[in-house]
């Protein structure tokens, strides 16, 4: 019998990775499985797959990217544990809301560390049996918000660009010993990572962007309607590790690709205008000395008043307010 191929995953204690590391565990996969703290993480690993504790398809190791003892010691147990893995996915991942200017410089070394030195390092460690090997893939978990750098999360699409420049890099670096790297251009998932709770939050809504906050957030919500499951990037993953070209890129959910296509597509002042348009951020220079521009809602509230007979006034309100829900909903705004 052919031994299995290893695939190491990071970040997959939860979310897109730990739906990944069930579905490659299912494809046959030995699953490293690398989380901040496997106590919490495996236990959940372990009901998803139905594998059973000792299962040497399914290792966890600890692993935190912040730190770079941690990251030594997971280097060093992956290749004790399985020797040489064919894959490493870079997975593991923190988001941000807030504008460049809200946003403490502490938030953006992690932002890097999490995205780019971390597993700059990690690689690094485990890249000589790799290349040794003569085969092999890294995928790098990218995100829309690393193809065009979005409003109020500019700390993540800087370290996802980034991330995506490293990879590009490193394809024609290792290219020549029969390694590759793929780049998953992620769409919206429905995991933590897009709901306040998973979000560092630095938004000000009295502040000077509140403006742009109040119409980013109810788009955002809006999109975040359509987040699709975990369960569907896997798919996406295990696509790419079949993938043999020195350096591929992949969109992942209709609106990666979408978002792929037009930035190929359209010259960049169309598309700064084009993620101004969708987020609902005013023309420049319209607040300039305090003006404060109204929302499209608005601007439809200010239109209806006007065309509209004052009956018809009075029930479209009482309808928008049994409409509206009692509590606020979670907020799945300006994130990842
Ligand atoms: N979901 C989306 O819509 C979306 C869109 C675009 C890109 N992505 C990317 O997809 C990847 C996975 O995100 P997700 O949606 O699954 O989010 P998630 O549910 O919040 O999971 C994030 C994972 O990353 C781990 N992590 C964070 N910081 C870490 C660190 N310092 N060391 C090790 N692990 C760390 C977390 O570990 P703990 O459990 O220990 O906290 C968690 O397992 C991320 O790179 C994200 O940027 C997601």
């Amino acid at each position: 019998m052919t031994e299995p191929r290893t695939v190491v995953i990071t970040g997959a204690a939860r979310g897109l990775g730990l739906a990944s590391a069930a579905r490659l565990y299912r494809e046959g996969w030995r699953v490293v499985a690398a989380m901040r703290t496997p106590d919490r993480g495996m236990p959940l690993l372990l009901a998803a797959t139905g594998a059973s504790e000792g299962d040497d398809r399914l290792i966890g190791v600890q692993l935190d990217l912040l730190d770079s003892a941690s990251i030594c010691a997971a280097a060093k147990a992956i290749e004790e544990r399985v020797g040489t893995p064919y894959a490493l996915v870079h997975n593991a991942g923190i988001s941000s809301a807030g504008m460049m200017e809200e946003t403490d410089i502490e938030l953006w070394q992690r932002m890097f560390a999490t995205h780019v030195m971390g597993p700059v390092a990690l690689t690094q460690a485990l890249l000589p049996s790799m290349r040794a090997a003569g085969e092999g893939r890294i995928v790098l978990v990218g995100s829309t918000a690393g193809v065009r750098g979005q409003p109020g999360t500019a700390p993540y699409s800087a370290s996802k660009g980034a991330m995506e420049r490293w990879g590009e890099s490193l394809a024609c670096e290792i290219a020549p010993f029969g390694l590759g790297v793929t780049v998953l251009v992620t769409g919206t998932y429905d995991t933590d990572i897009i709901t306040d709770a998973g979000t560092t939050d630095d938004r000000d809504f009295n502040g000077p962007y509140a403006r742009l906050h109040q119409s980013m957030n109810s788009r955002g919500r809006f999109a975040m309607k359509f987040a699709r499951s975990p369960e569907r990037f896997a798919d996406g993953l295990v696509k790419a590790l079949a993938d043999r070209g020195a350096f591929r890129r992949h969109g992942v959910g209709p609106d990666a690709s979408m978002l792929l296509a037009s930035n190929r597509l359209m010259p960049a002042p169309g598309m700064h205008h084009m993620s101004r348009l969708v987020l609902g951020i005013p023309r420049q220079g319209s607040m300039r000395e305090g003006a404060y521009p109204l929302t499209t809602a608005q601007r439809a509230m200010v239109f209806a008043a006007k065309v509209l007979p004052q009956p018809v006034l009075t029930r479209l309100a009482s309808l928008a307010m049994r409409l509206s829900p009692a509590k606020p909903a979670p907020d799945r705004s300006e994130a990842q």
